[in-house]
């Protein structure tokens, strides 16, 4: 019999760690799976994830830049995809309707509170970026109960968007958002979801966001402390973590949802802080 197929779609996707990901989740849970990485054209997201699921795929990981078009594609979505506004997992129901879920926000979590041990309740959380990447975490980060949640970002009127958005599901946390200049702080935790380190930008922090003891989360991932680490270690900051451990998280919640089978995340992460 021939294994079950899933892939990460994506442009480009050559430098993608799902199949790398996927298949180490498959061989320690024992799961006869086979999970590829498919480069979609730009103009044909739709037809690419027909195709796939034509010839039997069972289900996909959808990344850069097709997560909204995932969304807007799908026939049902999970509450934390609808409000998300993106979706990276999808697979097909009972009735072979595609359905739509996104695992990004449960991945920061559980790597910010299981693998780190970051007590979330009752922090001073700050939120740099309004884009589709920290509109994807807010929920699950606000189900946390933060004392504060602050978004900060350059353009001052989209982090506004998303407290108007999320504003029924901050309950008792302080949820505002703010310029970066702004941001005064201090904070227990910083999450940078800018893509600013792209541009080789940061954004223009005040020192004061950093305390002692301040903990500080890049969603970016990369061998080398990233550009927005630095800034915080420069600046005091005692732990600085980058986004592998979201990454390998994300992941294994698709896992889960496609195959009923939680996989051991932390072994994951130590090969690959090693390939
Ligand atoms: P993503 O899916 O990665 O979130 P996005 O939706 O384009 O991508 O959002 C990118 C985020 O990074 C936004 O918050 C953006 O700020 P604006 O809303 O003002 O555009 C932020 N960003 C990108 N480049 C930046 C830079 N050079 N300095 C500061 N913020 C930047």
């Amino acid at each position: 019999m021939n294994n079950d197929l899933y892939a990460v779609v994506g442009h480009p996707i050559s430098h993608s760690k799902s199949p790398r990901i996927h298949s180490l989740f498959a061989s320690e849970t024992g799961e006869a799976l086979e999970y590829t990485a498919i480069q979609a054209p730009l103009d044909d997201f739709a037809g690419t994830v027909q195709q796939f699921f034509e010839r039997g795929g069972k289900g996909l990981n959808v990344t850069v830049p097709f997560k909204e078009q995932a969304w807007r594609l799908a026939d049902q979505r999970t509450g934390r995809a609808e409000k998300a506004g993106a979706a990276n997992t999808l697979f097909q129901d009972d009735q072979g309707l595609l359905a739509a879920d996104n695992t990004d926000g449960c991945g920061l979590v559980r790597d910010l509170t299981v693998n780190q041990g970051i007590r979330l309740k009752d922090a001073r959380v700050l939120v740099l970026g309004a884009g589709g990447a920290v509109r994807g975490v807010l929920g699950p980060l606000l189900a946390e109960a933060p004392a504060s949640l602050i978004i900060a970002n350059r353009t001052v009127a989209k982090a506004d968007g998303l407290v108007k958005l999320f504003a029924d599901e901050a309950a008792g946390c302080q949820l505002a958002a703010c310029g970066f200049e702004q941001a005064k702080g201090p904070f227990d935790l910083i999450i940078n979801g800018t893509s600013a380190s792209l541009q080789g930008d940061l954004p223009p922090l005040p020192a004061t966001v950093i305390r002692d003891g301040t903990a500080v989360y890049d969603m970016m991932y990369s061998l080398q402390t990233t550009t927005f680490n630095q800034w915080a270690l420069d600046r005091g900051a005692n732990r600085v973590m980058d986004g592998l451990g979201m990454l390998v998280e994300q992941a294994a919640e698709s896992f889960r949802i496609w195959r009923g089978v939680t996989p051991n995340t932390s072994a994951v992460m130590d090969v690959l802080r090693n390939d």
